[in-house]
């Protein structure tokens, strides 16, 4: 089997962020997103890999390549970002007409894909559809199912939600749905959607399941996502500490990655704290992660991300933060007195 990955799209939901990131590379747990999918597809057994790109494509590609993968990966330029149904169809050539699962490199899935994968092989259906119970259904697509479980329709994005059953962006395909894709007409928000081509399934007589997840799952599309993707594996994480402490309080599991320096502070898991970073008097408090190469300084911070080389001094105290790379966050007692911002578009301050 085969595995295509989606690393395009806009991520306008999460801007600034992604006027220079790809939104697949915003870290959880100080490591891109699009790494946990990376991850699941290999433990699944995939061994050929391919990674759709859309507008950053060599970001997605340095990222991708800086890190040693036990598979063999192929990057598939998409172009203008037309839908998933548009993605499966620029990979055709990759795709040659083997079965794959599609994964969605923007969701994170508490257990894997293995157990799903199984299911894939034991049914044998044309599609198998991952779902989940989720409280706003009209934020991803709907599965409607009859008293027995069996996939009877799938809508994108429903005003009036039939059930609470989302579509999880994990989905396994014959080689079926490439000539359903090429049937199928763009919607509304002029994208050629999979839920679309799945439904021409349905309609066409072949055979879609469905398998439910267990465990959490989350879609990053936006800032409130992150955050919370971001405790929900720093739920989970050992602790190790590499790096050194100095005169400071460490409770909970925490991790401290090499050449990071924590001095007279106190950190409280479940956090991490990145290569080369540094704490000086100040409180990192629990679900909080701290990239590389980063200052933080006389400040206490709870349940936020601050990415790559932010530098953040005096600032009392940040709470469900998400900072970008580079940021300066600092507090000067130079006149005239106030708040300073340079703040890119769409940017958001709350005091
Ligand atoms: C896409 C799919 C949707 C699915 C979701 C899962 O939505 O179209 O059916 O529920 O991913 O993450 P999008 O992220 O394109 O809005």
């Amino acid at each position: 089997m085969k595995a295509l990955i989606l690393s395009g799209g806009h991520g306008t939901r999460l801007r600034p962020l992604t006027y220079s990131q790809q939104k697949q590379l915003i870290p959880v747990a100080n490591k891109p997103v699009l790494f946990y999918a990376i991850e699941d597809v290999i433990e699944a057994g995939v061994r050929e890999i391919g990674i759709i790109l859309g507008p950053n494509k060599e970001q997605v590609i340095e990222t991708v390549r800086s890190a040693n993968w036990d598979a063999n990966i192929e990057f598939i330029y998409q172009g203008e970002p037309k839908g998933l149904a548009h993605a499966i169809l620029c990979a055709e050539e990759f795709l040659d007409n083997e079965e794959f699962v599609m994964y969605l490199g923007d969701n994170i899935l508490r257990n894997g894909i293995i157990e799903h994968a199984k299911r894939f092989k034991e049914l044998n259906p044309d599609a198998l559809i991952l779902l989940t119970e989720v409280e706003e259904p009209q934020r991803f697509g709907v599965a409607e199912l009859d008293e027995k479980g069996r996939v009877k329709r799938l809508i994108e994005k429903p005003k009036a939600p039939p059930s609470n059953y989302a579509l999880v962006g994990v989905y396994f395909f014959k080689p079926v749905i490439i000539e359903a894709c090429k049937n199928i007409k763009p919607s509304w928000r002029n994208e050629l959607e999979i839920t679309d081509a799945i439904q021409w399934l349905i309609d066409n007589g072949y055979r879609v399941e469905a398998s439910i997840v267990t465990g959490w799952w989350k879609d990053t599309g936006k800032p409130e996502d992150i955050l919370e993707a971001n405790s929900l594996v720093l739920d989970e994480i050992e602790e190790k500490i590499d790096g050194l402490v100095e005169n400071s309080r460490i409770m909970g599991r925490v991790v401290i990655e090499e050449g990071a320096k924590v001095m007279n502070s106190v950190v409280k898991g479940p956090c991490i704290i990145g290569r080369n970073s540094r704490i000086v008097n100040s409180y990192i408090g629990p679900y909080t992660s701290i990239g590389k190469d980063c200052i933080v300084e006389g400040t206490e911070i709870e349940d936020s991300v601050i990415m790559d080389g932010s530098v953040i001094m005096n600032v009392g105290r940040l709470v469900e933060c998400l900072v970008g790379r580079n940021v300066r966050i600092v507090e000067e007692n130079s006149k005239p007195k106030g708040y300073r911002f340079v703040l890119g578009d769409n940017s958001s301050v709350v005091l």
